[in-house]
């Protein structure tokens, strides 16, 4: 038999998206040792970008489906993940997805559980921007008694959201607390950080238990997310100063890259 350095001898990967999270995936999945080609692309319109060269590119779910994934990655909106996500699960195809947010409204995330289940498919949920949610999840199943997370933004990142109501962002000199409540109300009053407090509640204590508090702090360049869990395990803090994606400044690096190990650990034999 030949050798492949993948499970099977050519995974069939396909995106929803062409944008900033997108490109990221695609280009550094094929630049990657060995390199993944991202073979199909659910997009409005054809993406001009070279990345997306060669790709077949589908206008809806069915002629995503027609054109037969293994894996489907969401890259393209809370909107898409509702509404096309489940239709890829429950014709039995494995959907990572960038777009953890969505999650936050309960019809959406027994939407996707049913789905799953119909479709015997599998939904990951990648830590994207946050990381450390493995360990949350592995101490999780221990018991958790305690998970915060304190989200800190430069000011100008907290324009058009209800942090301009909660001091003067131009004004600044010291960090100030734009919210303090839980994931459920954190996901619900600043959607844009959705997809991070959703991802957190998914995998420790759920959206009413997990604490969070977001910061304007005018000393900062990057955001930084910090989690702080205690449970039987003992405890643990987790903190990421992200960069942003050159083509995109709302998205960090990491949440690509994580979409990134997020597909080889779906396609390659052995990944740490
Ligand atoms: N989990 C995380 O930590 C994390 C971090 C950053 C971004 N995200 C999420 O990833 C998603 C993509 O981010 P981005 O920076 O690439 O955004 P982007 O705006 O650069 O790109 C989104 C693309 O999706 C396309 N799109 C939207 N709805 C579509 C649909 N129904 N069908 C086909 N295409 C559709 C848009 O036309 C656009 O090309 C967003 O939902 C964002 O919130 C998650």
């Amino acid at each position: 038999m030949q050798s492949t350095p993948f499970r099977t001898p050519s995974p069939r990967v396909a995106v929803i998206g062409a944008g900033a999270m997108a490109l990221a995936l695609a280009a550094g999945l094929a630049g990657g040792d060995p390199p993944l080609r991202i073979g199909a692309v659910l997009a409005r319109r054809p993406p001009a970008a070279p990345a997306f060269d060669g790709m077949a590119v589908c206008a809806d779910a069915a002629g995503l489906l027609a054109w037969g994934p293994d894996l489907v990655v969401e890259c393209a909106g809370h909107g898409a993940m509702r509404d096309l996500v489940p239709a890829c699960l429950a014709a039995g195809v494995d959907c990572i997805i960038a777009s953890v947010g969505a999650l936050a409204e309960p019809a959406v995330l027994a939407d996707v559980r049913a789905a799953a289940e119909r479709g015997r498919a599998r939904l990951v949920v990648p830590a994207g921007a946050l990381g450390g949610l493995d360990a949350l999840a592995a101490a999780r199943l221990a018991g958790l008694t305690a998970v915060t997370y304190r989200g800190s933004k430069p000011p100008a990142a907290w324009k058009g959201t209800p942090a301009e109501e909660a001091c003067d962002l131009d004004a600044l000199e010291r960090p100030a607390i734009v919210f303090e409540g839980s994931a459920a109300e954190a996901a619900a009053r600043f959607p844009r950080n959705a997809n991070v407090t959703a991802a957190l509640a998914l995998a420790g204590l759920g959206p009413e238990a997990t604490r969070v508090t977001l910061v304007a702090d005018p000393g900062l360049v990057a955001n930084t997310h910090r989690i702080e869990a205690e449970g039987a395990f003992g405890r643990f803090v987790f903190e990421t100063e992200n960069r942003a994606l050159p083509d995109n400044p709302r998205t960090s690096l990491l949440a690509a890259l994580s979409l990134q190990h997020a597909v080889l650990n779906h396609v390659a034999p052995l990944i740490p």
